[in-house]
C-alpha cells in the first residue's frame, strides 16, 4: 500500500542536489496546520522529508551505512543538517554495529538489537550486512537501495511523506537475486529512531474479546517492549498501534511520536531502548515461525508502516491518524462517504432470521430513519447455530424459500438499503464444503485440527481457495442487489500448516493467506464499486490500516453495553478515526453484563462513532420509538462533524472516572459537538463545567441542546473563546446519564 499518487509540479536541479515539490492531493481545512506539500530533498547522501510540522532526515554515513540524522519538528529548508558520522564504540562487548542509529539492518557482524532483516541462506550462511547502494525519487516516493556486503540480497526502502499530517510511510521490497532460494526469518518495514532520551513513556492499546483497547502506559527503559500478534491476524490483544510521548506530555500538550502497522496477519512492533538511550521501534512481520521462502528473482514486500509526530499531546497525534485514514487510508478518501445509519439483527435473532422475521424488523428500522439494513449470521447453509454451515454460501430454503430478493425489495421499497453477513475465511467441519475438501483447510498433516467456535480456517493462501471464496462473493453480489456486507471472522489460527506445498515453502502461508484476503477485497471492490464492506472480527479482532484500506468501516467490540463503550471509544480512538467507529443502540438491560441504561443514554454513546441500531425492535415501545427517530434526525445533522472532524476527548472515561466527554470539531470549525456522561452522582457535587477546546475563539457559537439540561444562566451565543474558558455547566445527576449539545456558527 503507498498513499495515493500525488501530482508532481515541478522536479528542480539545485546545485548539485535534486529536489521535488510535489503538490499534495490533501491541500484543504488542514491549511492552518501544514503547507499542503510534501518536499523530498536528496543532497548528496542526506535525505530529507519535509511536510505539515514534520522533518525526517536520514543519510548515508562513512561505512556506507544509512543513518538516522532527525525525526522531528519541521526545520527551515535552509537549515543544516549533521552529516551522518557513525558513533565510535564504547567497548568491546556490544559491537559497534550496536550504536549506529541506522534505519534499516540486516542481522549481521554482531548486531544484538532488533533486527529489520534476517536471512537464511541455502549454505547455511545468516550473515546480513546491508550498504547503501542507490536512490531515486518516484511519484513522491523516495526510494533507496540497499544491497548486503557480498550477496545479492537487494533492500529497496520506500519512503514517503503525507503532506496533510507529516506521517511517514515505509517500507521495504526484498529481494532475491541470488541463484538459489533463501529463507526471510523476519522482516520489517522499517526501525524509528526517536531522538536520544531517557524521557519517555510508551502508550499501547491491549486488551479481549469483549474488552478491546485498554489503554496502557510504561515508562521506556533499558530493554524491549514488544507488541504483537501470532495468530494469523491482527487480534485484539494488542493493536498495532504505538505512542511514546515526552514524560510530560499529556492529551493536550507535549512531543508525542506515533504510528501504526498496515498488515492484518501476524504482526510485530518492538520498542527497545538500548545502553546508550537509543529508542528503535521497529515493525513488520511477526517474526516468531516467520520463515518466508524466496525463490530466485522473487521479492517480499512488507507492510507499511506509518509514523509521524506533534508537539500537541496524544490529542493532537490521535487526530493526526485520524486525518490520515480519512485522506490517505480509506477506500474512499479523501472524501469518505459520511457512513449510513444502519440497522443490525444480530442482537435481535442471532441465527434465527428468516423472510418473514427480517422484514419485521425492517419496517420498523425504516420507520425511525434507518438508513441500511443489514441481516446478520445464520441465512445461509445449514447455518442454525455456530456448529454447522460456514463455507456453504447459498441462501438457506427453509428461512428464504423464495431467496433474498422479497426480503431486499421490501427493505428498497421502505428507502433502505440492503446488507448482509459472511465470514468468508472460514468453514464448519459440518459443511458441503468441508466434506468436498476436507484438505482446505490450515493444518499438519497427522495433527488434530483443533476447532474455535466449531470453525477450522480455510487456507487462503491456496489459489483454489482463494478462488472458491471470490467467486462465492461475487456470486452473492452478483445475484442480489447488495451494498454492504459486513465481513467477519472469528477464530485465530491454529496448526498453520500448509501440506499441498514443500515444506520449506509452508512458512509463507504467514504472507499469502494474508496477501489472498487483500487481493479478494480489492477484485471486489473493483467488480462491485458500489459495495461498501465492514470489517468484523469477533469483535474489533481485525481493525488496523492495511485492513482499513479496503474496507469502509470497522466493528470495534461485540461489547455493545454503551458504559463500556465509552472506554472502549476511548481508546479505539487514540489510534482511529470515529468515522469508521460503528456503534449500535442495543437493548436494556445489555445481553453483555445485565445493566440497565436509558434510550437516550445508549443512543449517546453511539452518536459518538458510526450510529448503528441493533436492538429487538419488534419490542420497543410507541415513546422508544419516537425517542429513537428523534436521535437518530440529530444524529444525521450532525454525523459529518462526528465522523469526519476533529475529536477532542474532553475528560477520559478511563479507570472508572465518573464522568467523561468528548467534543467533535468540524474542519472548519463551523460546527461543534458535544457529548458529556455522568457514570455515577457521589456525594452531591455538580457536574464539573466543560470547557470546550479548537473552536475559533473570535467566532460566535449558538448553542442547542440535542439531550440534557444546562445551567440556567447558560447563554444561547456566545464566543468561542468563552465555550472555551468559561465553559458550560451541564445539570446532571444520578447515575448513566448523558448530554448532547451542538455549537453552530453564527
Ligand atoms: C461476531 C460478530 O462480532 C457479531 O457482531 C456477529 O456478527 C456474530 N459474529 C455472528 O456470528
Amino acid at each position: 500500500m503507498k498513499f495515493p499518487r500525488a501530482c508532481v509540479r515541478h522536479g528542480l536541479a539545485i546545485l548539485g542536489t535534486m529536489a521535488l515539490i510535489v503538490c499534495g492531493a490533501m491541500n484543504d481545512a488542514r491549511a492552518a496546520t501544514h503547507d499542503g506539500t510534501a518536499h523530498i530533498d536528496v543532497s548528496g547522501r542526506v535525505f530529507r522529508l519535509d511536510a505539515a510540522k514534520v522533518t525526517y532526515a536520514f543519510g548515508v554515513n562513512e561505512k556506507g551505512q544509512l543513518q538516522s540524522i532527525y525525526w522531528g519538528s519541521r526545520l527551515a529548508p535552509n537549515d543544516p543538517l549533521p552529516t551522518p558520522v557513525a558513533p565510535p564504540g564504547r567497548d568491546a562487548i556490544d559491537g559497534v554495529v550496536n550504536v549506529i542509529p541506522q534505519e534499516y539492518t540486516g542481522w549481521g557482524e554482531g548486531l544484538y538489537y532488533e533486527p529489520d532483516l534476517k536471512v537464511t541462506f541455502p549454505d547455511g550462511n545468516r550473515d546480513l550486512v546491508l550498504h547503501y547502494v542507490s536512490n531515486s525519487v518516484h511519484d513522491n516516493v523516495l526510494s533507496i537501495v540497499m544491497k548486503d556486503i557480498e550477496r545479492a540480497i537487494v533492500v529497496t526502502l520506500q519512503y514517503e511523506i503525507d503532506p496533510g499530517t507529516g506521517i511517514v510511510r515505509r517500507s521495504a521490497v526484498v529481494e532475491n537475486q541470488t541463484a538459489t532460494p533463501v529463507i526471510v526469518e523476519q522482516a520489517s518495514a522499517g526501525t524509528w529512531i526517536l531522538p536520544r532520551s531517557h524521557d519517555y513513556t510508551l502508550r499501547y492499546l491491549a486488551g479481549r474479546w469483549a474488552g478491546e483497547n485498554d489503554i496502557y502506559e510504561r515508562p521506556v527503559q533499558p530493554g524491549k517492549t514488544v507488541l504483537e500478534s501470532r495468530r494469523g491476524s491482527t487480534g485484539m490483544q494488542n493493536e498495532p498501534w504505538f505512542a511514546i510521548r515526552r514524560n510530560d506530555a499529556n492529551e493536550t500538550h507535549g512531543q508525542v511520536w506515533f504510528g501504526a502497522l498496515a498488515w492484518s496477519g501476524s504482526w510485530q512492533i518492538a520498542i527497545e531502548q538500548d545502553q546508550a538511550e537509543q529508542v528503535r521501534v521497529t515493525g513488520g512481520f511477526n517474526p516468531f515461525d516467520f520463515g518466508y521462502k524466496l525463490a530466485p528473482g522473487a521479492s517480499l514486500q512488507t507492510p507499511s508502516f506509518y509514523a509521524g509526530l506533534t508537539s500537541g499531546g496524544m490529542g493532537e497525534a490521535s487526530r493526526l491518524m485520524h486525518r490520515l485514514e480519512l485522506t490517505r487510508i480509506l477506500p474512499q478518501a479523501p472524501h469518505p462517504r459520511a457512513r449510513p445509519v444502519l440497522y443490525n439483527s444480530w442482537e435481535a435473532t442471532g441465527f434465527d432470521v428468516n423472510e418473514a422475521g427480517q422484514i419485521a424488523l425492517a419496517e420498523r428500522a425504516a420507520s425511525i430513519g434507518v438508513e441500511r439494513f443489514v441481516m446478520d449470521d445464520g441465512w445461509f447453509g445449514a447455518r442454525n447455530n455456530d456448529k454447522a454451515g460456514l463455507g456453504d454460501w447459498t441462501v438457506n430454503p427453509q428461512k428464504f424459500p423464495h431467496g433474498l430478493k422479497p426480503l431486499i425489495d421490501r427493505v428498497h421499497a421502505l428507502g433502505m438499503d440492503f446488507g448482509i453477513w459472511v465470514e468468508p475465511e472460514m468453514v464448519n467441519p459440518d459443511s458441503d464444503l468441508y466434506r468436498a475438501h476436507p484438505d482446505w483447510v490450515l493444518n499438519m498433516t497427522g495433527r488434530p485440527r483443533t476447532l474455535g467456535r466449531n470453525q477450522m480456517v480455510l487456507n487462503l493462501a491456496r489459489p483454489d481457495v482463494r478462488a472458491y471464496v471470490f467467486h462465492a462473493l461475487d456470486k452473492l453480489l452478483s445475484e442480489n442487489q447488495i451494498a454492504f456486507i459486513k465481513w467477519d471472522y472469528n477464530r485465530s489460527w491454529s496448526e498453520p500448516g500448509w501440506p499441498a506445498v514443500p515444506p520449506d515453502q509452508q512458512k509463507n502461508v504467514y504472507v499469502d493467506f494474508v496477501r489472498n484476503v487483500y487481493g479478494i477485497l480489492e477484485e471486489l471492490r473493483h467488480k462491485h464499486p458500489n459495495v461498501e464492506i465492514e470489517s468484523c472480527s469477533s469483535g474489533g479482532g481485525r481493525v488496523d490500516l492495511g485492513i482499513m484500506h479496503l474496507t469502509d468501516e470497522v466493528w470495534p467490540s461485540d461489547n455493545t453495553d454503551a458504559y463500556d463503550r465509552l472506554r472502549i471509544q476511548d481508546g479505539f480512538t487514540q489510534a482511529h478515526t470515529p468515522g469508521v467507529m460503528m456503534a449500535w443502540v442495543t437493548d436494556s438491560p445489555s445481553s453483555m453484563n445485565g445493566r440497565s441504561m436509558s434510550l437516550e443514554y445508549r443512543f449517546l454513546s453511539a452518536m459518538q462513532g458510526s450510529l448503528g441500531v441493533g436492538a429487538n425492535l419488534t419490542k420497543w415501545t410507541a415513546q422508544d420509538m419516537a425517542t429513537a427517530k428523534r436521535l437518530i434526525a440529530d444524529y444525521k445533522a450532525i454525523r459529518e462533524t462526528v465522523q469526519h472532524g476533529d475529536l477532542y476527548r474532553l475528560v477520559s472515561p478511563d479507570n472508572g472516572s465518573e464522568h467523561s466527554a468528548t467534543e467533535s470539531v468540524s474542519p472548519d470549525k463551523a460546527h461543534a459537538v458535544l457529548f458529556a456522561f455522568l457514570h455515577s452522582s457521589t456525594e452531591g457535587y455538580p457536574y464539573p463545567t466543560v470547557r470546550l477546546q479548537g473552536l475559533d475563539p473570535d467566532a460566535r457559537y449558538r448553542l442547542r441542546v440535542l439531550q440534557g439540561t444546562l445551567a440556567e444562566r447558560t447563554p444561547t451565543v456566545a464566543s468561542g473563546a468563552y465555550w472555551m474558558n468559561v465553559g458550560i455547566d451541564i445539570l446532571m445527576r444520578g447515575d448513566f446519564q448523558g448530554t448532547a449539545i451542538t455549537f453552530d456558527r453564527e
